[in-house]
């Protein structure tokens, strides 16, 4: 297990240029499986994700070709309909092959993903909204097992919650289903909006994704296409505070900041100085950011639930108090015993917590729980005084790419321990 050794207390100040959005890269990754032909995707970020998700590309037949951040993807040959459970196992989010395999076969033989770290992430949205379209779904142990019966027919679909995957999973889905599908109450992300326009690319009739109702009119079959996946705003808001704790100052690169406005707003609200420049936005933190205001994680356009453990790891040290609440998943707390390890001074109740800023914090061996918890851990380590060891920071290699020679490049102490 690899571990990142920090020496807190430098000032970070530099570019960074912020790679593309995981959250996009892997849907669309799925999706060229409903294409049947060939696709390239750019910027897709040097994640363990992607390679989980080409591993499976390539399990299922497909021919697949890196070359940095471009992959090329030729899904003509499809060999097989199932993706088994070690391939499934490695990355959750892989229930957003459903859609895609449905698209090129009329089958899908997945295993149930199972919980990960922040909580039981089920799939009944998913499988609820797929059988509104005539899909015919058996679960057996731990199998799912569907088929698309006498075809995939649109239909009006309600979402009990706007959740990301089931939105993605129905888009796909209803693409080339026969007649036109409304979803209602669907997720708004950015992401959703990229992977339309990547369906769209290929030949799908899809309009209003980033709203809450989206209507696909299904056409007969997907063509190949080209496409430059949108940037990532989640590590973009990581190297934000990554310098805001430190009292540094940034020029992020490549950030669309229209994805980021609750993010930035805290920011702001904290005393960070921000400013948007030609093809890059600007932050300069104060030495002592002032405590955060109420922030309650919430699906697009709220405060992102996926930035939340990092700005809490901004509020330990903030001059204040900091009330944070997460809505979205029932296990998204475990950075907080590892921040008290460091000397943060946080109570909570439920899923609030309550943050009161210290005056320092120190340097401590903490365990990397999960991605974004993970990141946060880094975050605190920058500012705290000594030296941290974040171990298992394989959970961080997931979602932010060669994050330490991106946060040496801007002049943190930070190396990797394998
Ligand atoms: C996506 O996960 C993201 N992952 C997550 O990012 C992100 O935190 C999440 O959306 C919310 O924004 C990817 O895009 C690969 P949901 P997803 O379906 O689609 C419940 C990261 O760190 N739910 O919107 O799985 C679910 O348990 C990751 O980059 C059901 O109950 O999220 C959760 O409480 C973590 N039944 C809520 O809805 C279902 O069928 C939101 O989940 C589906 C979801």
């Amino acid at each position: 297990m690899a571990s990142f050794i920090i020496a807190g207390g430098h000032r970070l100040s530099g570019e960074h240029r912020v790679q593309g959005a995981k959250n996009a890269a892997l849907p669309i990754l799925a999706a060229t499986v409903a294409v049947r032909g060939a696709c390239t995707i750019r910027r897709c970020p040097d994640l363990l994700d992607v390679t989980a998700t080409l591993n499976i590309l390539e399990h299922l037949g497909c021919v697949v070709k890196r070359e940095g951040g471009d992959i090329f993807v030729d899904s003509t040959h499809l060999t097989s309909c199932a993706i088994p459970e070690h391939l499934m196992r490695e990355m959750r989010s892989s229930i957003v092959f459903l859609g895609p395999l449905l698209c090129a076969l009329g089958q899908a033989e997945l295993s149930a993903p199972g919980g990960c770290e922040i909580g039981a992430r089920p799939v009944d949205f998913h499988l609820k909204a797929l059988r509104a379209l005539g899909v015919q779904v058996s679960e057996n142990g731990g199998k799912l097992l569907c088929n698309d019966g006498a075809g995939r027919r649109g239909a009006r679909v309600a979402l009990p919650f706007p959740s990301v995957g089931a939105t993605e999973n129905l888009m796909i889905a209803a693409a080339t289903a026969q007649g036109i599908t409304i979803i209602t109450n669907a997720a708004r992300e950015p992401e959703i909006i990229d992977l339309a326009r990547f369906l769209n690319a290929c030949g799908a009739s899809i309009h209003g994704a980033g709203e809450s109702t989206i209507v696909i009119d299904g056409v007969n079959r997907l063509h190949g296409a080209e496409h430059s996946v949108i940037p990532d705003r989640i590590t973009a808001a990581t190297f934000l505070c990554a310098t805001a704790i430190t009292g540094g100052e940034i020029r992020l690169r490549n950030a669309d900041i229209s994805h980021m406005d609750a993010m930035l707003a805290v920011l702001e609200y904290a005393g960070c100085r921000l400013r948007a420049g030609a093809g890059e936005f600007h932050l300069a933190a104060p030495s002592r950011l002032q405590a955060l205001p109420v922030l309650r994680t919430m699906p697009y356009p709220g405060f992102p639930t996926d930035a939340q453990a990092v700005f809490m790891a901004l509020a330990t040290l903030a001059n204040g108090i900091s009330v944070i609440t997460e809505t979205i998943f029932e296990n998204r707390f475990r950075h907080i015993s590892q921040l008290q390890r460091m000397g943060a001074s946080i109570c909570v109740e439920g899923s609030t917590a309550v943050v009161q800023g210290v005056d320092r914090l120190h340097g401590a061996e903490v365990e990397a729980c999960d991605l974004r918890a993970g990141a946060a851990l880094v975050v605190a380590g920058l500012a705290a005084q000594g030296e941290t060891r974040v171990h298992d920071v394989r959970h961080i290699d997931r979602g932010c790419a060669n994050f330490e020679q991106g946060l040496r490049a801007l002049g943190a102490k930070i190396i990797r321990e394998s």
